[in-house]
């Protein structure tokens, strides 16, 4: 999983010009290019709901190119085992759109007019993909999107008064919202997964949902430098890549479908197996499954543990943010060793890991607290963690007094007193509990040979070891 603050995000004008240096000098084609945008979201969805539980898919297609997005992963969902019906209000006749549509038929996917529709989009769908409207459009939208972006919202509202609900899938901009600024007025989509083509647009940044992927594994490196782009690595031969902090819960995962459904397969390196259980975790609809606890002793031997919220996961360690003045910094700076503690319940499983800590650099810490909204800004200002208050109405009041002075500014100073914590692991286990109490366990840890740090595992299940070693 890539770091957000690692990627570029582009505004309006740079994905115009992108687009057009895509189809002048670089000689690519629209159809190329929604055939590329459509695989991607083909495939990423295929990351995260398996056609096995998620097989009904309604793709919602607007007028335009993103629409046309929407007809190509429709087809290719087809082929991935889903069961795809298109919307598509305001057909367009012309090539490509016209060769997509008599494709879909020939493959007998429904195209169902707006009135056909359930009341219930979710009686009907496990999906639904928001194609409506890409990274050109502007102003308000027009009837009939601006009524099925209407059902879309309300859809996750009954989401919230715990019915099951659909999953909303966006194609590069959750439609209604600014392509710079996001859902201005409050009340646009809240996709479960955007996944953002080429490059990330502002908007993505204010994506609050569990899955952001990229998409469009093919920007040639004259587009890279000339808009100096920070793009991804994606892995093996995918054509998407997760990014972004660490994933929200989804909420919308229907409920009662946890079976124990982690991967079983074992991988060398740890970090892959974290990230691999907490992908299956999050599409199995594990709630907050980034919530770990956080273990730290100081100088006196005296364990201390607490909840903290996992805000990255790459190859270099764990991150999380705090206080620097709190009783655990006080604990790392004495002792610079933390175990952290993952239970995921409805999985039955939990992952436990140790190593050294190390503070992030000032940078890392500047570039994260300034990707918070407001409100998360404000609060470890007030906040003075580990320490006595006069009640909580004086922290309101600060809270209030500073939100009136940073009212005007564009943007506010991270606190000297608050920062990130880098766990490097040297142990994990990934514990697994079955109902025939068959458990599973993987245990990893770090061995030096000849001066190269290696990980070991071992895979333990009750009256059965084996060793295996990776490098
Ligand atoms: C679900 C949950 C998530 C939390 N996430 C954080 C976090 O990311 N950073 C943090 O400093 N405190 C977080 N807290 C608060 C800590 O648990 C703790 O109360 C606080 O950091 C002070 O801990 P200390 O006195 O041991 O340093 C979280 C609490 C809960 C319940």
């Amino acid at each position: 999983m890539e770091d957000r603050e690692e990627i570029s995000y582009v505004n309006q004008q740079e994905a115009i010009e992108i687009d057009r240096m895509l189809m002048g000098p670089l000689a690519f084609t629209v159809d190329q290019l929604m055939e590329l945008a459509g695989l991607s979201v083909a495939s990423a969805i295929g990351e995260v709901y398996s056609s096995s539980e998620y097989t009904r898919v309604l793709v919602i297609c607007g007028p335009g190119n993103n629409g046309g997005d929407g007809l190509v992963a429709a087809r290719h969902l087809h082929h991935f085992g889903y069961k795809p019906s298109i919307c598509y209000p305001k057909r367009t006749t012309k090539p490509p759109f016209a060769g997509l549509i008599s494709q879909l038929e020939s493959l007998s996917v429904p195209f169902l007019p707006v009135e056909d529709l359930p009341m219930q989009l979710s009686s009907d769908f496990e999906i639904i993909v928001d194609a409506i409207f890409g990274f050109s459009f502007h102003g308000n939208p027009r009837p009939p999107f601006d009524s099925l972006i209407r059902r879309l919202v309300s859809m996750r509202k009954q989401q919230r008064a715990h019915e099951k609900a659909a999953v909303i899938i966006s194609v590069d901009i959750p439609s209604g919202w600014h392509v710079e600024e996001g859902d201005v007025c409050g009340e646009g989509i809240e996709p479960d997964m955007l996944v953002s083509l080429t490059a990330p647009k502002l908007c993505a940044k204010m994506f609050c949902g569990p899955h952001h992927f990229l998409g469009g594994r093919f920007v040639p490196q004259s587009v890279i430098d000339k808009f100096k782009l920070k793009l991804p690595s994606y892995p093996g031969t995918s054509m998407c890549v997760r990014i972004g902090n660490l994933p929200q819960p989804n909420l919308s995962a229907p409920k009662g479908i946890f079976a124990a459904s982690l991967s079983l397969e074992v991988e060398e390196d740890p970090i892959d197996q974290f990230q691999k259980w907490l992908g299956d975790a999050l599409a199995a609809g594990v709630k907050e499954p980034h919530y770990m606890v956080m273990s730290t002793a100081g100088k006196d031997a005296k364990p201390s543990s607490r909840m903290i919220s996992l805000e990255g996961v790459n190859k270099d360690g764990f991150v999380w943010h705090t206080n620097y003045g709190s009783r655990k910094a006080r604990e790392i700076s004495e002792n610079p060793h933390a175990s952290l503690l993952f239970y995921w319940c409805s999985l039955n499983c939990q992952i436990r890991v140790e190593g050294f800590v190390e503070q992030v650099s000032d940078e890392e810490s500047d570039q994260y607290f300034s990707s918070l909204p407001r409100d998360a800004q404000i609060r470890p200002i007030v906040s003075k963690q580990s320490t006595s208050i006069n009640g909580r109405e004086v922290l309101y009041q600060q809270y209030k007094e500073l939100e009136d002075e940073y009212h005007e500014r564009t943007s506010i100073p991270r606190p000297k007193h608050w920062g990130g914590y880098r766990l490097i692991p040297e142990f994990f286990e990934f514990w697994q509990g079955e109902e025939s109490q068959v458990h599973l366990k993987l245990r990893y840890y770090v061995e030096e040979i000849d001066g190269r740090k290696v990980w070991r595992v071992d895979k333990l299940v009750p009256l059965l070891a084996e060793s295996t070693s990776s490098l």
